[in-house]
């Protein structure tokens, strides 16, 4: 479905991001293989995390759905069984990496699969370390791309250190490492996102982590327990940046999780010359929430790279929308990642920035950008939730009506993006 966005003249009110997409998926995987029951709070019903949720399912894991909650029963650490049948991840590249840890711990054998975008992403960053543990893993061009096959079992620790920074090969290495023998260390020189590490100490696992270092010891057992999913930063952000750069805004933005593996962005918004306060309100289920006021204003542009880029790295194409319409130029490099994510993203956003006047150089690994306006246009999403959602909000900053092709992806990450955008609107 194409979704057409008008210039709004003001955006005023408030915004609960939906559940955050990386925690709601590890929230399931762990759960299921804890003992006792689990109440997920909070969990995104988006079709990534349904997705996690029917490969468990496939697994073996009684799961119930309630009205905002889900109820896992836990099958305890050796009780997953063999699927009948190919688990499909879909779109989604957490569900397929994540599982391949807990997959190599099975003493069965497991196909996995997903949509033609996920099938042409890099698979070979998890399978290589889990081979090195002791799973056999094969996969097409020698296990680089799924469909993944996977005889798991007799695993033994390693020590890890990451080729690139990247919270789910560290996870699938970390899930992986319940099941081995002996103690797994990951080593990674620029910190990516932990919330694994959190959430395997609230089902009782013993980690040890340090800035650059995390290794985790094989447990007799993980507890079940109660988990408040928080709200999503990445979901957040693009009302973030329309309230930041609409000249006429006042937005705020409720129950977000703060996790400073995460919100990256933040700190560059304020370097553009945002307008953006936080109020931290303490804790849940082991990660910072908290409320976040942005009002508008100009933005100018600033140098996106380094350390920062995993801690933004899904915030990169909406802080383009912000770089768009700043002044001066924004200079991103060492964001080749983006090259391999639902869609290969620094093509996607040339590409849809160029449709809307904007002057844009792409670089192998980043892109320059010239603030300049919205003009208005036709841009294509390449099926990528965050494209179209970062398009959707150009819409909201532009001159004339942005038509964004192809936004039924949406629904991976943000199913009530359309109602939250005009509510804004709106109010
Ligand atoms: C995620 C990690 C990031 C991120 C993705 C979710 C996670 O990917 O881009 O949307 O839940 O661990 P990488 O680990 O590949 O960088």
């Amino acid at each position: 479905m194409d979704l057409v966005v008008t210039p709004a003249p003001r955006l005023r009110g408030r915004i609960f991001p939906p559940g955050d997409k990386s925690i709601s998926h590890r929230a399931v995987m762990l759960s299921a293989i804890a003992e006792g029951e689990t109440v997920v709070e909070g969990f995104l019903w988006a079709a990534d995390c349904i997705q996690t949720v029917r490969c468990m399912r496939r697994l073996g894991v009684p799961i119930e759905e309630e009205a905002h909650r889900l109820v896992v029963h836990g099958v305890g650490l050796r009780g997953l069984r063999e699927a009948e049948d190919v688990l499909d991840a879909g779109n989604s590249g957490t569900t397929m990496r994540l599982l391949c840890g807990i997959l190599a711990g099975q003493p069965f054998y497991t196909v996995m699969t997903g949509d033609a975008s996920l099938r042409r992403r890099p698979m070979d960053r998890v399978v290589v370390p889990l081979r090195e543990m002791g799973a056999r893993i094969e996969g097409r061009m020698g296990g680089k791309y799924a469909p993944l096959s996977i005889h798991g079992g007799n695993l033994r620790g390693i020590d890890y250190s990451l080729p690139v920074p990247s919270a789910q090969v560290k996870s699938a290495v970390l899930l992986a490492g319940l099941y081995a023998e002996g103690s797994t260390t990951i080593r990674e020189s620029i910190p990516s996102r932990d919330h694994t590490e959190r959430m395997l100490t609230v089902f009782g696992a013993e980690v040890s982590r340090g800035t650059q270092w995390v290794t985790v010891k094989p447990p007799e057992r993980l507890y079940g327990t109660k988990i408040q999913v928080p709200g999503d930063f990445s979901s957040a952000a693009f009302f973030i940046v329309a309230a930041a750069a609409h000249p006429r805004a006042e937005v705020v933005i409720q129950n977000v999780g703060l996790n400073p593996t995460r919100t990256g962005a933040l700190e560059v918004l304020r370097e553009m010359g945002a307008q953006v306060e936080v109020i931290p309100h303490g804790e849940v289920g082991g990660e910072p929430v908290g409320e976040i006021f942005v009002r508008g204003g100009p933005l100018r542009g600033v140098r996106i790279e380094g350390d920062r880029i995993p801690r933004l790295i899904d915030e990169i194409p909406i802080l383009c929308i912000a770089a768009a319409v700043a002044e001066g130029e924004t200079v991103i490099e060492g964001a080749g990642e983006l090259r391999v994510k639902e869609s290969d993203r620094l093509a996607a956003i040339a590409i849809g920035l160029r449709a809307l006047g904007i002057t844009v150089e792409e670089l192998p690994e980043g892109l320059v950008i010239r603030g300049g306006r919205f003009r208005g246009g036709r841009v294509h999403s390449f099926g990528d939730h965050r494209i179209a959602m970062a398009f959707a909000i150009a819409g909201l900053l532009s001159e004339e009506p942005v038509m964004i092709e192809e936004t039924d992806c949406i629904v991976i990450s943000f199913p009530g993006f359309k109602e939250a955008l005009q509510q804004l609107i709106l109010s």
